[in-house]
């Protein structure tokens, strides 16, 4: 039996981590899931929001899957997402976007897959209060990191028979940061020549993006606009509910939804399950139990024939109702 660890989170996170546990227990895959609490609940007890045991576990493991985790704003403890993908070295965050059966969206022609760098940008978190009144954030790009996330993209998109990879920056403002990451992806894009290399600025491609979504195929973005346009390519088939993601590194990998803890909802039966269960299903892939994702995404797009869905996606099920019909449909 594969040992799995199982973030569960907090917020929403515990309601949709026992879905999905459900559903990939129901379709006959018996996996022993180490779970693993982190975030606010355990800095009481364990003086950290990320214990040292998570990370081993993740180690151990090499695979987790990951519920959200909440981030208190303004200050406090680093946030946990953050800090697991830069201890692990989760570099590149993959967030495939297509659309879902039966999720009205106002494009029904979206395939495209976001490639954001993961472990450095603004996202370094190297910021001081330079007086009271000002304060200031470092923006890291070194040529490594560029490297092997370009790599990734391209990698990733002859694996996948895809057509195109397109870069991301706004390289015409940050000439050095943003033009390491432009010119490393020039470099990289010599090594494949069957896939065309194409570049955009990032205000553009948001409007771009809006308009004709068909346009884009693989993106590849420094870590900044990598999350920001994930979170708008998520609104272009269906929204958060329905966002699924991967954090990938050379030794581990950690699938999560694109989503957070959803505060607003949490406790309350609504939340839907489907990003964390199509995060699951790409983590199956990942550890080779083709058939197992084959089932159970077969089970899910069935459910959503069937015009069953949480209240996020204009629907009447509960997270209950919803889990067991996709249980029903396996
Ligand atoms: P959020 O993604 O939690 O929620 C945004 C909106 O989408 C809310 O209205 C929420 O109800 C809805 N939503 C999100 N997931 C949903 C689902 N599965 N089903 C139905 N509705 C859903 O973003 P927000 O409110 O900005 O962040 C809340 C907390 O989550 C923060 O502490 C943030 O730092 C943390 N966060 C954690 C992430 C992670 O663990 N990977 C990623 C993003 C945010």
């Amino acid at each position: 039996m594969k040992t799995i660890t199982l973030i569960n989170g907090d917020g929403i996170g515990p309601e949709i981590s026992d879905a999905v546990v459900k559903i990939i227990d129901a379709a006959g895959l018996k996996i022993d899931w180490d779970v693993q609490t982190a975030g606010a609940d355990v800095i009481d007890r364990e003086g950290t929001p990320l214990p040292a045991r998570v990370l081993e576990s993740v180690r151990k493991n090499k695979v987790a899957l990951k519920a959200p985790v909440t981030t208190p704003i303004g200050k406090g403890f680093r946030s946990v997402n953050v800090q697991l993908r830069k201890e692990l070295d989760l570099y590149a965050n993959l967030r495939p976007c297509k659309n879902l059966p039966n999720v009205k969206t106002v494009f029904s022609d979206v395939d495209l897959v976001v490639v954001r760098e993961n472990t450095e940008d603004l996202y370094a978190g190297i910021e001081r209060q330079v007086d009271e009144n000002t304060a200031e954030s470092i923006k890291i790009i070194t040529k490594k990191a560029s490297e092997r996330i370009c790599k990734f993209a391209f990698d990733y998109a002859v694996k996948n028979n895809r057509n195109e990879v397109c870069v991301v920056t706004k390289a015409n403002i940050m000439k050095l940061s943003d033009g390491l990451f432009l010119n490393t992806f020039r470099e990289v894009s010599q090594a494949y020549s069957q896939i065309s290399a194409r570049e955009i600025l990032v205000d553009n491609l948001c409007m771009q993006l809006v308009q004709k979504p068909s346009q884009f195929d693989v993106l590849v973005l420094p870590n900044l606009y990598g999350d920001i346009v994930s979170d708008l390519c998520a609104g272009l088939i269906g929204g958060l509910g329905v966002a699924q993601g991967a954090n990938i590194g050379t030794d581990c990998a950690v699938f999560e939804p694109v989503h957070g803890s959803a505060p607003d909802i949490k406790g309350q039966n609504k939340a839907n399950p489907t990003a964390l269960l199509l995060s699951a299903i790409e983590m199956l892939r990942y550890i080779n139990e083709f058939d197992y994702a084959k089932k159970i995404e077969a089970a899910l797009f069935k459910t959503l024939k069937q015009n069953i869905c949480t209240p996020d996606l204009g629907g009447s099920a509960d997270t209950l109702t919803f889990t067991d019909a996709v249980i029903a449909n396996l």
